[in-house]
C-alpha cells in the first residue's frame, strides 16, 4: 500500500522506516528544510538504534521517499500524522502542526484517504479531525479518521513497532480497521525480515485491539502517565529508605514478585525525562480537570519527579560540604541510555543548577553531547568518562549507560581528587564499589564508605573508651 507518513521526528521516522521493513511503500514528509535536506542526503537527524540500517535499505530500494508535506498529501492512500504536539505554556497539547495538516489533506485530497493520528494527542483529537477535514473539504474527499497511538521507547522504538504487545486503532468504521489491519499485516503475523535480529526470536503476536477514537487516545496518555506514576512511586518509597536505613532495590524487587505489580518501572533515580512523560502527564491532567475531572494524584506524581533533582543535589551538597569552585564530574545526559535524546532530560536541569551554584562541571555522554551543548554551554564537555572525572571532586552518575558498567577503576582512582561515587540511577553494587576503593551514595540505599575508610571512620566515631 502507499503510504505517507507526515513529520520525522523520533516517531514519524521510526514509523516511516518500520512500514518500509513491513513491505509498504512510504514517502516521509518534513516540514523543516535542514531537517528535510539531510534526510534527503542519507544523514540521520537523531539516534535511534538499527533506524539508520533500516532508512538506508529502504532508500536504496526506492521503498522509501523524503519530501513536502504537500507531495506526502497527494500521495499516500493512507496518512500517518506523526507531527509534534509540544505542550503550550498552559500545559496543554499545542495541535496547531495537526490543524495544518488536516486543512491541507482536505483541500488537496480527493478520492479516498485514511487519516490516522499517530502523534499523541488529547482525547477527542480524532473528533475534530473528522470535524475539519469535512469543513475543509473542497474537492469531494473521501475519508476516514483513526487513532492509532505509538508506544514506541527512546532507545528500543524499532524493536517496539516491529514486536509490539499490542496494536491499538481507534476507528469509526469496518473500512478503516480493515485497512489498519492490512497495514499492520505482517506485524500481526509477525512475518517480516527482522533487521533487529539475524535469527529473530519468536515473538508473540500482538492483540490488535479495534476500539473508538476517545478510546484509543485516551489508552495512550493513562498508559503513559500510569508508569510514571510508578516512577514516582518508587522515588516517593526511596526517601523513606534513605531515612529508615531500608534498601530500595530490594523493596522494589519483592514488590515486583507480584505479578499484579511487575518490577518495570520501579528503578528509583533522578526522575523520568524525555519528550513524553512529563509532556503526557502535564496534557492528560489539563485535559481532566478541563472536563472537571479531579486529577489530583497525577500532579502530585508531577511534584514528586520535580523534586528528584533538588534530592540529589542535597546529597551532593551534603557530602562535599561546599559545591562552589568544586570540580564535578557529570556522566549522562541523555534522558535515559541508548538514545541522543536530552528533551526534558533530568541531567539538563541539574547541569543548569551545578553551574548556578559555581561547580566546575566536565560532563560525558556517549550521545547527547552535541544536544547537550547547545541546553547548557557553559560546561566542559569530554569524550570520555575518564576525561570528564579529572581532578573531580565527585562523579555524578546521571543516564546509565552501560559503557559505565565497565570501567578501569585503577585508571579512575589515578584521576580523581576525591573517590567518590553519587549514583542517581542506581548502576552499581554499593560493594562492588567500596571494593574499589570509592564511597558510594546512591538512591534509597544507605551511604557506603571504602573499608578502609569505613573502619578507620567507625574508630573516629565510636565513644571515647576511657581505659579502666
Ligand atoms: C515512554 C514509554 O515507555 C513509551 O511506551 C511511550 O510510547 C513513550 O514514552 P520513553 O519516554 O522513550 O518511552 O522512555 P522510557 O524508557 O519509558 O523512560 C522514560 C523515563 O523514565 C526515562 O527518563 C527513564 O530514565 C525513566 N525511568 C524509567 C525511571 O526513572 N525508572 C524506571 O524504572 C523506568
Amino acid at each position: 500500500m502507499k503510504i505517507s507518513v507526515i513529520g520525522a521526528g523520533y516517531v514519524g521516522l521510526t514509523t516511516a522506516a518500520c512500514l518500509t521493513q513491513i513491505g509498504h511503500e512510504v514517502f516521509c514528509s518534513e516540514s523543516d528544510a535542514g531537517k528535510l535536506h539531510k534526510l534527503q542526503g542519507g544523514i540521520m537527524p537523531l539516534f535511534e538504534p538499527h533506524l539508520e540500517q533500516i532508512i538506508q535499505q529502504a532508500r536504496s530500494a526506492q521503498r522509501l521517499t523524503f519530501g513536502s508535506t504537500e507531495e506526502a498529501v497527494d500521495r499516500g492512500q493512507a496518512i500517518f500524522i506523526c507531527v509534534g504536539t509540544p505542550p503550550l505554556k498552559n500545559g496543554d497539547a499545542d495541535l496547531s502542526a495537526i490543524e495544518a495538516v488536516a486543512r491541507m489533506i482536505a483541500k488537496r485530497s480527493c478520492g479516498y484517504r485514511l487519516v490516522i493520528e499517530k502523534s499523541t494527542v488529547p482525547v477527542q483529537t480524532g473528533a475534530q479531525l473528522r470535524k475539519h477535514l469535512s469543513v475543509h473539504n473542497t474537492n469531494r474527499l473521501e475519508y476516514d479518521v483513526a487513532s492509532n497511538p505509538e508506544f514506541l521507547r527512546e532507545g528500543s522504538a524499532v524493536v517496539d513497532f516491529l514486536h509490539p504487545d499490542r496494536i491499538v486503532v481507534g476507528v469509526d468504521s469496518g473500512r478503516a480497521a480493515g485497512l489498519l489491519r492490512e497495514i499492520y499485516g505482517p506485524v500481526i503475523r509477525q512475518d517480516f525480515p527482522c533487521p533487529v535480529h539475524a535469527k529473530c526470536p519468536p515473538h508473540d503476536p500482538p492483540r490488535f485491539l479495534v476500539t473508538d477514537t476517545n478510546s484509543a487516545e485516551l489508552i495512550k496518555h493513562a498508559s503513559n502517565s500510569f508508569l510514571a506514576m510508578k516512577i514516582s512511586f518508587i522515588n516517593m518509597v526511596a526517601n523513606l529508605c534513605e531515612v529508615v536505613g531500608a534498601d530500595v532495590t530490594k523493596v522494589a524487587e519483592g514488590m515486583g514478585l507480584d505479578p499484579r505489580i511487575g518490577n518495570a518501572f520501579l528503578k528509583p533515580g533522578v526522575g523520568f525525562g524525555g519528550f513524553c512523560f512529563p509532556k503526557d502527564l502535564q496534557a492528560f491532567i489539563r485535559i481532566a480537570e478541563k472536563s472537571g475531572c479531579d486529577f489530583s494524584l497525577l500532579r502530585e506524581v508531577e511534584k514528586i519527579n520535580e523534586r528528584r533533582i533538588e534530592h540529589f543535589l542535597e546529597k551532593v551538597r551534603k557530602e562535599l560540604w561546599v559545591v562552589r569552585g568544586k570540580k564535578l564530574a557529570v556522566w549522562g545526559l541523555a534522558f535515559k541510555p541508548d538514545t541522543d535524546d536530552i528533551r526534558f532530560a533530568p541531567s539538563i536541569a541539574l547541569l543548569k543548577a551545578l553551574v548556578e551554584e559555581g561547580a566546575l562541571i566536565r560532563a560525558y555522554d556517549p550521545q547527547g553531547t552535541a544536544k547537550a551543548k547547545e541546553a547548557v554551554p557553559d560546561v566542559t564537555y569530554c569524550s570520555n568518562p575518564y576525561e570528564a572525572a579529572e581532578a573531580a571532586e565527585a562523579i555524578l552518575i546521571v543516564t546509565e549507560w552501560d559503557e559505565f558498567r565497565a570501567l578501569d577503576w585503577r585508571r579512575l582512582a589515578s584521576l580523581v581528587e576525591r573517590r567518590l561515587i553519587v549514583d542517581g540511577r542506581n548502576m552499581f553494587d554499593a560493594a562492588d564499589v567500596t571494593a574499589h576503593g570509592f564511597q558510594y551514595l546512591s538512591i534509597g540505599r544507605s551511604a557506603v564508605l571504602p573499608a578502609a575508610r569505613a573502619s578507620a571512620t567507625a574508630e573516629a566515631s565510636s565513644p571515647m573508651v576511657t581505659k579502666a
